[in-house]
């Protein structure tokens, strides 16, 4: 959290109201979550699915509100911003979603999809410039710029993966929050589809929010890891040191499940071989508690706090390591 930190989450808490079996609940799918973005970094967020990490990212672009904690881009309030204040937050922090059928009209064209945002914030001095704009933008993904007469079901998922970045990056943001954008793609075009942002990252010197159940996913790609579980961080430090030492329970089971090429060699970790957690029963003390084989009485009791462990940016909640 120093002053270069283009993005600066503290605290922040989302809940949803939630029916079932015919009664209300209110679920608490983020509970105090902070973490800072500097210019030009990319940070991972992982856990499995359900932990909140789609719901911080969401809560970050404004699609979902928080109820507690506070927003800051460029050192100003996001959430109390006026129009103004919001419209430029739009425009700098922009989503690129799992599906791309999710932020691509499937009765529109690619080039009027991409042209969005650009078109809302009337950014192009005319057709010619609009698109010539979209051309370019196809072309830096890597796609023809033909293909901004197709439409969505013509293109292939990493075609489409691909126009689902160009609409993000038109006109160019400060911050890409990328949800978990290669995983319903084949293995083969995932590794060209993180090239690809790997290389936008540079050229357009994007700060990245990556999304990603997949630890190996995140190891590729950015710099500083935040573990998230039921909620809350449980561990933040570099991603090459909390790879290559994981310190809290839940993010050694992460690693031990990241699929090896020899499937015999590998070791099932505690998050395959016992139930999810559940939102509806959150557990007075630890939330990993119930699979953590580190787990003692305290655990069951006192909720540990996310504490820096003194060293390289690292950060535990855990009262047994
Ligand atoms: N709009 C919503 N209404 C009710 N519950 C939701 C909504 N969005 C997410 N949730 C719940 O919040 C929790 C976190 O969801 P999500 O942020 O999507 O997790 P992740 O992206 O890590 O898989 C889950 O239990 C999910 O069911
Ligand atoms: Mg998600």
């Amino acid at each position: 959290m120093s002053g270069d930190d283009i993005l600066d989450v503290r605290d922040l808490k989302v809940s949803f109201a939630v029916r079932r079996a015919g009664r209300k609940y209110r679920v608490q799918a983020v509970d105090g979550v902070s973490l800072a973005l500097a210019e030009g970094e990319v940070l991972g967020i992982v856990g499995e699915s359900g932990c909140g990490k789609t719901t911080v990212g969401r809560a970050i672009v404004g699609l979902v509100q928080a109820n507690g904690g506070s927003i800051r881009f460029k050192g100003v309030d996001a959430m109390g911003a006026g129009r103004a204040g919001r419209r430029a937050m739009h425009l700098n922090v922009r989503m690129v979603f799992q599906d791309p059928y999710a932020s691509l009209n499937p009765r529109r064209t690619i080039g009027d999809s991409v042209a969005e945002a650009g078109d809302i914030n009337g950014i192009f001095r005319d057709r010619a410039e609009r698109s010539a704009m979209v051309a370019e933008t196809l072309a830096a993904v890597g796609l023809n710029p033909s293909f901004a007469a197709r439409y969505p079901y013509e293109l292939s998922g990493g075609q489409r993966q691909r126009a689902g970045i160009a609409r993000a990056i038109l006109p160019t943001p400060s911050i890409v929050i990328a949800d978990e954008p290669v995983s319903a793609l084949d293995v083969s075009v995932q590794a060209q589809v993180l090239n690809l942002m790997m290389d936008l990252r540079e050229q357009l010197r994007l700060s990245m929010l990556f999304i990603s159940h997949d630890l190996g996913v995140i190891g590729q790609i950015s710099d500083r890891v935040v573990v998230m579980y039921m909620g809350r961080i449980v561990e933040r430090g570099r991603t090459r040191t909390v790879l290559d030492h994981p310190l809290h329970p839940y993010t050694r089971s992460l690693i031990a499940a990241i699929p090896l090429p020899d499937p015999s060699k590998r070791i099932l970790g505690a998050i395959e071989t016992s139930e999810p957690p559940s939102l509806f029963k959150r557990p007075s003390g630890c939330a990993y508690a119930a699979r953590c084989p580190l787990a003692s009485e305290r655990c069951l009791i006192d909720v540990p706090e996310l504490r820096s462990t003194g060293t390289d940016e690292r950060a535990l909640a855990c009262h047994n390591v």
